[in-house]
């Protein structure tokens, strides 16, 4: 769960539209901010304006009517205006209150300090926010101070409809975003993803023929496709000069091999042998039989892995087949006192080349016995799964040391305690992958050292190709 959530966040695609969306949305946090800030700055200069040009048009009032015509003034304003947005106070020179009118419920005890003011001259101001309320004092004269406060409501009420605005911008734009990014990236992981494909077609299955296909955008995915497609036509030209020289140089060993072996032969006809030069050339053909049949491996797999050859293949009885080698094993196994036990069910099908196949399971039932202890045992299971069709081979062997596990499978390899006191070429489990590979199956080797191995090969199963 937990890695399957770090694989989707390792996705290109998912990379980019993160970082894409993320960009985007811190872009437009900042716009915001900045237009959002611009908006305050503008608003609080108007209301400032605003109550300037108020005090000082009341100061002309002043001048003309006298306070108490001002007073009269301000009260009939204030009751226009329904008290709602300005207040207004007026403090004689010992601070007695001559005019409050009220905003809002609480403007009346609003305490304005009023301290600094007796030693400025008329007509000086100061600008303040109080509470909810931006306030000017105005020195009307040396008796009185004029106070009008104007509330930020308004203000407020405009910059909370920005804000909204910018949130739905904010989500349509971060929603349209995402589609644009998935539209952007899914183009270019496609081609990525053709890239990927062709090199899995290649490393897995040995398709050396496959090519990335190019979408003709002239952009930099197609060319680096382009070059892929050039390196892979001089990786299969070279395999297939390699297939070709090892395949013309095992053509050319087969023939004084074979004649090699019949000239020994005619000697062994002749009767007048002693019995240790019998011996000689009685190995010497067992030797040449088994470079023939090495030199037959060696062809049978270059053809396996020239990537352009494919095995045919048929719905097979894979029960049938392993009873067949069981009986074929049951003898030499005897010889070398190992107990070669059989536990399948019946009627179990697989897609395959029965030769090929037959061939393979025959190397890995030999292994088994070859490497054996006397006395041991060999276990053949073959059983059906919901995950495919598993073929067991168990013994209880020499083992395989875990440092070597992997090395078993490459050509020509055996593990050093296998050389010259067991017969064999090290041809036998490269072939065996090449046929299972061809065969869509598995192969898993599990080994003890001095206890024993098991290979457990599994193929799909008929209904899940
Ligand atoms: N069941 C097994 N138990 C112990 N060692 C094994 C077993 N199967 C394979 N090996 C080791 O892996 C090596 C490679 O096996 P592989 O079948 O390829 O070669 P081989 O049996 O030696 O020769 P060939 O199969 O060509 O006759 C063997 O030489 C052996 O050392
Ligand atoms: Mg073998």
């Amino acid at each position: 769960m937990f890695s399957n959530l770090i694989k989707f966040f390792n996705r290109i695609t998912i990379k980019i539209i993160i970082l894409y969306s993320f960009t985007l949305l811190v872009s437009l946090v900042i716009s915001f901010f900045m237009v959002y800030s611009f908006f305050e700055i503008y608003l609080e200069n108007k209301t400032k304006d605003e109550l300037i040009n108020k005090a000082k048009t009341y100061k002309i009032l002043f001048r003309q009517e006298g306070i108490h015509g001002l007073r009269n003034q301000i009260i009939k304003e204030a009751e226009i205006i329904n008290n709602v947005e300005l207040f207004f106070k007026i403090y004689d020179k010992k601070g007695e209150i001559v005019l409050n009118t009220n905003a809002g419920i609480h403007t009346k005890d609003l305490v304005i300090n009023l301290e600094n003011y007796e030693k400025l001259k008329p007509d000086n101001y100061t600008l303040t926010t109080i509470d909810y309320f931006d306030v000017i004092v105005y020195k009307l004269s040396n008796r009185y101070i004029l106070v009008i406060g104007k509330s930020k409501f308004e203000n407020n009420k405009l910059l909370n409809r920005l804000m909204e605005i910018f949130y739905q911008a904010g989500v349509i734009v971060f929603f349209l975003s995402l589609i644009g990014g998935i539209l952007i990236t899914n183009s270019i992981t496609k081609k990525i993803k053709n890239i990927s494909n062709t090199a899995k077609d290649i490393s897995t299955s040995m398709k050396l023929d496959s090519r990335v296909p190019i979408t003709g955008t002239k952009d930099e995915l197609d060319d680096l496709a382009l070059l892929i497609n050039n390196l892979l036509d001089r990786i299969e030209q070279l395999v297939k000069t390699l297939k070709e020289t090892t395949e013309s140089i095992a053509h050319d060993l087969k023939t004084p091999i074979a004649r090699i072996r019949s000239a020994t032969e005619n000697l062994l006809m002749k009767n007048n042998l002693s019995k240790e030069c019998s011996n000689l050339l009685v190995n010497i053909i067992e030797e040449t039989d088994s470079l023939t049949q090495m030199i037959e491996d060696l062809l049978t797999l270059s053809k396996l892995e020239s990537g352009t050859f494919q095995l045919q293949k048929e719905k097979v009885n894979l029960s049938n087949i392993v009873k067949k080698l069981y009986n074929l094993f049951k003898d030499y196994a005897a010889i070398k006192s190992v107990d070669l036990r059989l536990k399948i069910q019946d009627e179990i099908y697989i897609y395959a080349n029965e030769k090929y196949i037959s061939r393979a399971i025959a190397n890995l039932i030999d292994n088994a016995i070859k490497f054996n202890k006397e006395n041991g045992y060999v276990n053949i299971e073959l059983y059906q799964e919901d995950q495919g069709v598993i073929l067991k081979i168990e013994d209880s062997g020499i083992g395989i040391p875990e440092d070597k596990l992997e090395k078993i499978f490459e050509k020509f390899y055996r593990v050093d305690e296998s050389r010259g006191v067991y017969s064999g070429s090290g041809l036998g489990l490269s072939l065996v992958k090449a046929i299972l590979l061809q065969h869509d199956a598995s192969i898993n080797v599990i080994s003890k050292e001095g206890e024993g191995t098991t290979v457990i090969i599994t193929f799909p199963n008929i209904t899940n190709l």
